[in-house]
């Protein structure tokens, strides 16, 4: 039998992962309230430590589970650590069109392995919020070569926990053979190429619209 509700999402971080540890770490260091999280599929790990987050996904396993809201709301309050009710909005719509969350909503950009989020939702961020990629889709390299995108840290697993570093930030992106990145190809392939010096999770601020 398909997993159902709350079970869904229990199933799908046992193998995805829930990467609590990343958000919780950002929202530490960010001082974090509001997120938004275009291709989400059915990972509300966000939830339990961002008080407002907004998911947005067309898959129709995400259409289903969002629709059940209540259990989602249950389940996220008894494991979330922050004191303020949660609050959740789920939109299945392409990330590409018009979003009904007003531009510069949101203090948290999140784009994990789901194409161009940056791109294509980058108006909703605020000017000095925190954009948080993964480059599997080549996203990192996106918004590393989009000038609205400064790279202020990355995320490393250290000893079992993740670190933000902020040192050294220029030797990041540089590709071994030393040519610059064929961002056509990027684009084309929705894959981040190799790199000579990689991180787990690049952190940008937004600097302007
Ligand atoms: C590989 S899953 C990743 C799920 C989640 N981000 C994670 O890291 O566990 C990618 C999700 O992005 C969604 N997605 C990709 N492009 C999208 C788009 N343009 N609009 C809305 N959802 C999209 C897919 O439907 C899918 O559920």
């Amino acid at each position: 039998m398909k997993a159902k509700g709350i079970k869904q999402y229990l199933d799908y971080v046992s193998k995805a992962g829930d990467r609590f540890d990343i958000f919780d770490k950002i929202t530490e260091q960010y001082a974090i309230k509001r997120a938004l999280y275009p291709g989400s599929y059915v990972h509300i790990t966000p939830s339990l430590i961002i008080p407002e987050v907004y998911y947005v996904d067309t898959d129709k396993k995400a259409i289903r589970f969002f629709r059940e809201k209540n259990e989602i709301i249950e389940f996220i309050e008894t494991s979330k650590i922050y004191s303020e009710n949660s609050r959740i909005q789920f939109e299945s719509i392409d990330y590409w069109q018009e979003l009904s969350i007003p531009p510069q909503y949101v203090d948290l950009l999140i784009s994990q392995f789901a194409g161009f989020v940056s791109k294509a939702c980058q108006k909703y961020l605020k000017i000095g919020g925190i954009l948080l990629a993964y480059d599997s889709h080549g996203d990192a390299t996106m918004a590393h070569s989009d000038d609205h995108f400064e790279l202020i840290g990355i995320l490393k697993y250290v000893k079992g926990k993740y670190q933000i570093e902020s040192n050294k930030l220029e030797s990041y992106f540089k590709q071994r053979n030393g040519k610059q990145v064929n961002m056509e190809k990027v684009q084309k392939t929705m894959k981040g190429p190799k790199y000579s010096l990689a991180a787990d999770y690049y952190i940008f601020r937004k600097v302007k619209d």
